[in-house]
């Protein structure tokens, strides 16, 4: 891709003739060779090994994996430790699933907060553990050491698996680090990635969602933003420094880095800086793969996911039991729900697939030229298109059952399969088995964190919408009991289902697991619901992953490719690899933007707007009293901007995607100024093209953060805990230097 530029940064290029490079996820480890000299001209002032070193402390050693187990091969999120006693920091929305697993209608600290006063009420996390990386190192050698030309792309792949395999298990030190090897550039390179992996991690401190998660889904994806998208954790360690389960022995953890806060706040063009955990972009994705998820793959999604939003939204807007035990499944849908419609619109708006079919045809141009090139990469691109073709053929056979057939009782009934088949195949063996599984089943786990009212009306819309995407005689064998016994009507079938399924109550399937009898699960209604169902996806399944596969197969060749293109037509671009949650550096500037003609968007937005966008009592836009009182008095302590106000969030120019959240942004001192938390509405498409004129990251003002824990909550126990700077007199940027 080309390395481009803002319009905002022409002041600098005529000076320097350098471009600043917002985009790219740059892997630290390359930081002197491939960023360093940008970086301090844009106002870096760290050296390459204060920012990546394995032999010393350095600034990668403050940053967080956030992820949900003890061997992680990716991270959900991203934290920072702020103090020498392991203090985190991460986003409000990435610590939600934990949060809410630890609150219940009594102690709703989803809804009312929570803060620890010690370390004695700080509350043990579930399923959240940190990641810190040790070192990495470049593996390619020794993975594609095991494959050769003649292998076709099944083998090569089981063959490049194993070596994976292999290497991580000599470098786990028997279970002391997490190794993690992970493809780049389509599989044309390899990096290992030896984790710490610390698994007690305990909650202490979290704003109201009515702080945290101000303006919801409404705002989500879009600026101006004013939600204090933060929450606070603190890794511990045994006493020896190392991993250990939660015990009550356990100690905070000393950091070898802790980063330091800034009060100094932002200005236009100040250099910044985010390290986190990027989640998946496709950024060399053919003009195929945009079309098939415009066209085909992303509507599916939207279709489904946004049919199972409305049925939550319903009950869980009117009530607080209900609103609680659906809040982080509603969060997560939501925000794929609206990812997906936002890409679908940018993608279409800002021409993505044009403009790759504009590089296909120069690279192809050039592929031609030559033979041997042709030999190599001039199938690759036809292949891709045939790919596509053949996976949009399937792609909703796969996909509506997928996830329809799993629905309420449908999907609690698929836990009864292999016992059900185990007798009708008479295998005793095989039933045993499966009988002991039944019984050592945690049955109300099962039917946690659901309300049978929003699963009865879900499973019912659910039915509804596969019958829709489909013609009749395409539809799996429980349309046509729903037809033959109950006229085709989904709601009289649905309620059926709930009073007579054995799978439609914790109680009734307690009382059937103490008395099994097969034959009852094969007449069971919810039970033929999910067979037919995934029995749709099993007759398609082997086109699926045949053209699957044929998508990686010719992306790795056409990638491939590309790369010798780029190192051929434009020597001087350095290439960065697609995010695949592997720790990445990216490096930008305090920008504003122009969403559209004549309209320009601000890079900071103030407490100001909070009371704006203010409707007490509202799903999305209420606020605490208390916050309201402190903004109407402008009571923002040491939070203040020069004017007096309290900045709440600002633009940068970074390139960042999900898996970010959480992640610092820092200042050329290495200094947290904000953490990143979303991306804006208008480069949605931004995860398959960077878009430098439109393309902001969206981060939460550390003043508004520390204003929250201090003014807001009073936690002032943690303020303590922070090393907070101020520099006086405020430092001269950059460009001003140049500017002269
Ligand atoms: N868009 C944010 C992200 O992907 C998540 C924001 C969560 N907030 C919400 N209202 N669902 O990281």
């Amino acid at each position: 891709m080309k390395r481009l530029f803002g319009i905002f940064a022409l002041a600098l290029l005529i000076v320097t003739g350098k471009a600043y490079a917002d985009e790219g996820m740059w892997l630290p480890m390359f930081v002197e060779r491939l960023n360093y000299v940008d970086m301090q001209k844009m106002g870096l002032q760290l050296t390459p090994e204060e920012l990546y070193s394995i032999n010393h402390s350095s600034l990668k050693d403050a940053i967080v994996g956030l992820g949900s187990d003890a061997m992680p091969r990716g991270f959900f999120c991203t934290g920072e430790i702020v103090s020498e006693h392991g203090l985190l920091f991460t986003n409000h929305h990435c610590g939600y699933g934990a949060v809410q697993k630890l609150s219940s209608v009594e102690h709703d600290y989803l809804k009312d907060g929570f803060w620890a006063k010690d370390y004695s009420e700080e509350l043990p996390a579930p399923e959240m553990t940190a990641s810190f990386l040790i070192r990495m190192e470049d593996v390619t050698k020794d993975i594609l050491g095991v494959v050769n030309d003649t292998m076709d792309f099944v083998d090569r792949t089981q063959a490049v698996n194993a070596k994976i395999k292999e290497m991580e298990k000599a470098a786990s030190e028997d279970g002391k680090y997490n190794p993690v090897i992970k493809g780049f550039f389509a599989g044309n390179e390899y990096y290992m990635f030896v984790y710490q992996v610390f698994t007690d991690v305990r909650l202490v401190g979290v704003a109201n969602s009515s702080i945290g998660k101000f303006g919801g889904d409404t705002d989500n994806w879009m600026w101006p933003r004013h939600t204090g998208d933060f929450s606070i954790f603190r890794v511990y360690a045994d006493k020896n420094g190392n991993p250990a389960a939660y015990s009550k022995d356990n100690v905070p953890l000393t950091p070898k880095h802790y980063l330091p806060i800034s009060l100094d706040g932002v200005q236009k063009d100040d250099f910044t800086m985010i390290w986190g955990f990027p989640g998946s972009t496709e950024r060399y994705m053919s003009s195929f793969g945009i079309d098939y998820n415009v066209g085909t793959f992303f509507p599916i999604i939207i279709d489904i996911f946004g049919k199972q939003l409305e049925v939550m939204d319903e009950f869980m807007q009117k009530d607080d039991a209900i609103n609680l035990m659906y809040a982080d499944n509603h969060a997560g849908l939501a925000n794929t729900w609206k990812n997906f419609i936002g890409q679908c619109t940018m993608l279409r708006k800002n021409k993505v697939s044009e403009g790759k079919v504009a590089l296909e045809k120069d690279f192809m141009k050039w592929v031609k030229a030559d033979p041997k090139r042709n030999a190599e990469y001039g199938n690759a691109l036809t292949n891709l298109k045939d790919a596509y073709d053949d996976l949009g053929k399937v792609t909703k056979h796969v996909f509506y059952p997928n996830f329809i057939a799993h629905s309420g009782a449908a999907g609690i009934a698929a836990q009864f399969a292999s016992y059900y088949e185990a007798v009708k195949n008479k295998d005793k063996e095989a039933e045993a088995v499966a009988l002991e599984a039944l019984q050592q089943m945690d049955v109300s786990a099962l039917f946690k964190d659901t309300d049978p009212q929003v699963e009865k009306k879900n499973f019912a819309e659910m039915l509804k919408l596969y019958k829709n995407a489909f013609d009749a005689n395409e539809l799996p064998e429980i349309y046509s009991i729903i037809n033959r016994k109950f006229r085709g009507d989904i709601d009289a079938f649905t309620e059926y289902v709930y009073t007579n399924s054995v799978f439609a109550t914790p109680e009734s399937v307690k009382a059937f697991i103490a008395k099994p009898k097969a034959k009852t699960i094969g007449k069971d209604y919810a039970y033929i619901m999910n067979t037919s169902m995934m029995e749709k996806i099993t007759t398609v399944i082997p086109s699926y992953h045949k053209a699957i596969s044929a998508t990686r197969e010719n992306d790795h060749v056409f990638v491939k490719g590309l790369r010798e293109y780029y190192a051929a037509t434009q020597p001087e671009k350095s290439l960065y690899p697609d995010a695949n949650s592997t720790l990445r550096m990216s490096y930008g500037s305090v920008q504003d933007y122009n969403p559209a003609d004549a309209v320009q968007y601000d890079y900071v937005c103030t407490a100001k707007g909070i009371l704006e966008k203010y409707v007490p009592g509202d799903y999305e836009f209420d606020a605490p009293k208390r916050l309201i009182n402190l903004i109407e008095r402008k009571d923002y302590g040491a939070y203040a901007d020069e004017n007096g106000e309290l900045i709440v969030c600002f633009l940068s120019t970074n390139d960042i995607t999900g898996g970010n959240s959480g992640s610092p942004i820092m200042n050329g001192k290495g200094e947290l100024i904000g953490l990143a938390f979303d991306g804006n509405w208008e480069a949605m498409s931004g995860d398959v093209n960077f878009e430098p004129k439109l393309q902001r990251t969206i981060n939460v003002d550390i003043r508004y953060v520390l204003f929250v824990i201090d003014k807001y909550a009073g936690a002032t126990n943690i303020i303590d805990e922070l090393d907070i700077r101020k520099s006086d007199p405020k430092p001269v940027r950059v460009e001003e230097e140049v500017k002269g």
